[in-house]
């Protein structure tokens, strides 16, 4: 049992202190802490909460203590098939879940209002009934109706499919309780609250404490959660990050609204490799698992057109090819305008750094933008090259040869250097036709009919292109072509 203790919570962020300060070392925010006296797991006020050996009392929340062992074992004693995951059923989410979703873990699943987030996991919960699983969707946000009209809309649902429409916490475990579902999903933690707990609905109390709680549950029942949240624009949970220590599993789930690409990735993954990335496409039926990506990204390449380069990224273990697009224009501005998607801020300004001092090259008077096909996030420094490719062909106003891809990381220096898993990416562009790289100089011989062009720094590849006199002699504007 825990000991009642007295301690202090942030009304702000929700992060505990052990004695009262002026400010909030967690938030920052001034006279926020209040003190509140019992144990710091979150009460429930004297519930029982369900069959599987779950009280609530005085001392909060409690998994009966005969369940869990309270003596070491063995470690070669403990039977890893517990944690073996299921698939959902849906290609792109169990490939970034490596394999599926593992029985008593729990899954934050996060994006922007309006990205997906319900559709996907609606979808999740149809695919794990038909395949006989029982799985229950607790609507926080929507009514009944509303989910059925979306389920319908998406196709049928087997009988093993349940839903819920409840704010309440306690309502969503009871029903948990009663279905016993393998799958349960809760769509959305910011929407979902429980009176017991002495903060406003939606305040980062309760979500922290309601996760926390699911979490509990997910763990005694062996019962795979998904918690939905939303994110703010500059990409933060809403409500305290804590929720990221929380959980086993951080998933992200991006796109540009106005288009159909969606990306999913696991940002933090306990049961396998984090980074993998898995695409969507959203229509009027839904998400479809992308098959080919690198297909589907370079469908409307316009491979005559400068500023524009192909490049083969690898995000988690699979290799796709990307296609980067700049635009450099004359500034009508003082402070010149660096506008990117998809790609890193401050790498593009570290790459027109690089460009300004080994390529002899003036940025100082011009805008550039640089941005990705599909908004697809490219966070490898094997990009680089390509990238400053792409700035330096809007420049000069000439394309690549259109058959060609573009890798290497650049160092300060100018020079390239060699990246991981090159002949991945050679043999991915080899496969959608591409018939000629510029790489680093130690990268290994590509598939057969691959010409490979090795480069030893930056300017190397520039007048390989013959750009050298063209990207020098830009003083103040770039040439009209650009
Ligand atoms: P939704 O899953 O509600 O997003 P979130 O839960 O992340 O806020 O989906 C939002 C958008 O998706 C909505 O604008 C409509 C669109 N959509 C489709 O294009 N096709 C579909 O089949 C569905 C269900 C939604
Ligand atoms: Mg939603």
């Amino acid at each position: 049992m825990t000991r009642p203790s007295r301690h202090h919570v942030c009304t702000a962020c929700g992060a505990t202190a052990p004695k009262w300060t002026g400010r909030c070392s967690a938030c920052g925010e001034w006279n926020t802490l209040t003190e509140q006296s019992g144990p710091r797991e979150p009460r429930l006020g004297g519930r029982d909460v369900g069959a599987h050996g779950w009280r609530a009392d005085e001392g909060g929340l409690r998994i009966a203590l005969g369940e869990h062992p309270m003596r070491p074992v063995p470690l070669p004693s403990v039977s890893p098939d517990a944690s073996e995951p299921f698939p959902t059923g849906i290609d792109e989410l169990d490939r970034v879940l490596s394999g599926g979703l593992v029985p008593g873990s729990v899954t934050l699943l996060g994006g922007e209002p309006g990205i997906g987030k319900s559709t996907l996991v609606l979808q999740a919960v149809s695919a794990t009934a038909d395949r006989g699983g029982r799985a229950l969707i607790v609507a926080a946000e929507e009514s009944a109706e509303q989910v059925s009209r979306r389920a319908a809309r998406l196709g049928s649902v087997a009988e093993a499919g349940f839903l819920m429409s409840t704010a309440h916490l306690m309502a969503a475990i009871e029903a948990a309780d009663q279905v016993g579902p393998r799958l349960l999903v809760i769509d959305s933690i910011q929407a979902i609250s429980d009176p017991a707990i002495s903060s406003p609905a939606g305040s980062p109390t309760q979500v922290r404490e309601c996760a926390q709680l699911l979490a509990q549950y997910a763990k005694a029942t062996g019962t795979a959660t998904i918690l939905v949240g939303h994110v703010t624009k500059d990409g933060a949970l809403a409500g305290p990050r804590t929720l990221e220590h929380l959980v086993d599993t951080v998933l992200s789930f991006e796109g540009d609204r106005h288009h159909a690409l969606r990306s999913l990735i696991a940002t933090k993954h306990r049961y396998g490799p984090a980074g993998e990335l898995g695409l969507f496409e959203m229509n009027e039926d839904g998400l479809t698992s992308i098959t080919d990506p690198s297909a589907v990204l370079l469908g409307d390449r316009r491979p005559d057109a400068a500023g524009t380069v192909a490049m083969p990224v690898v995000e988690g273990r699979r290799p796709l090819l990307v296609e980067v697009q700049a635009l450099v224009t004359r500034s009508h501005s003082a402070a010149p305008r660096r506008v990117v998607q998809g790609v890193s801020p401050s790498r593009l300004a570290l790459l027109l750094a690089i460009l300004e001092r080994r390529c002899d090259c003036h940025l100082g008077s011009v805008d550039v933008f640089a941005s990705t096909v599909g908004g697809i996030k490219v966070s490898e420094p094997a990009s680089d090259l390509a990238v400053a490719l792409a700035v330096l062909s809007s420049i000069t106003g000439f394309p690549l040869p259109p058959d060609a891809v573009v890798f290497g990381e650049l160092g300060l220096a100018g020079e390239v250097r060699q990246v991981a898993r090159p002949e991945r990416r050679l043999a991915e562009a080899g496969r959608l036709g591409f018939r000629r790289a510029i790489v680093p100089e130690a990268t290994p011989d590509g598939p057969p009919g691959m010409h490979l062009q090795r480069v030893r720094s930056v300017v190397e590849a520039v007048a390989l292109l013959g750009w050298t006199d063209l990207v020098r002699h830009l003083k103040a504007a770039p040439s009209p072509a650009a």
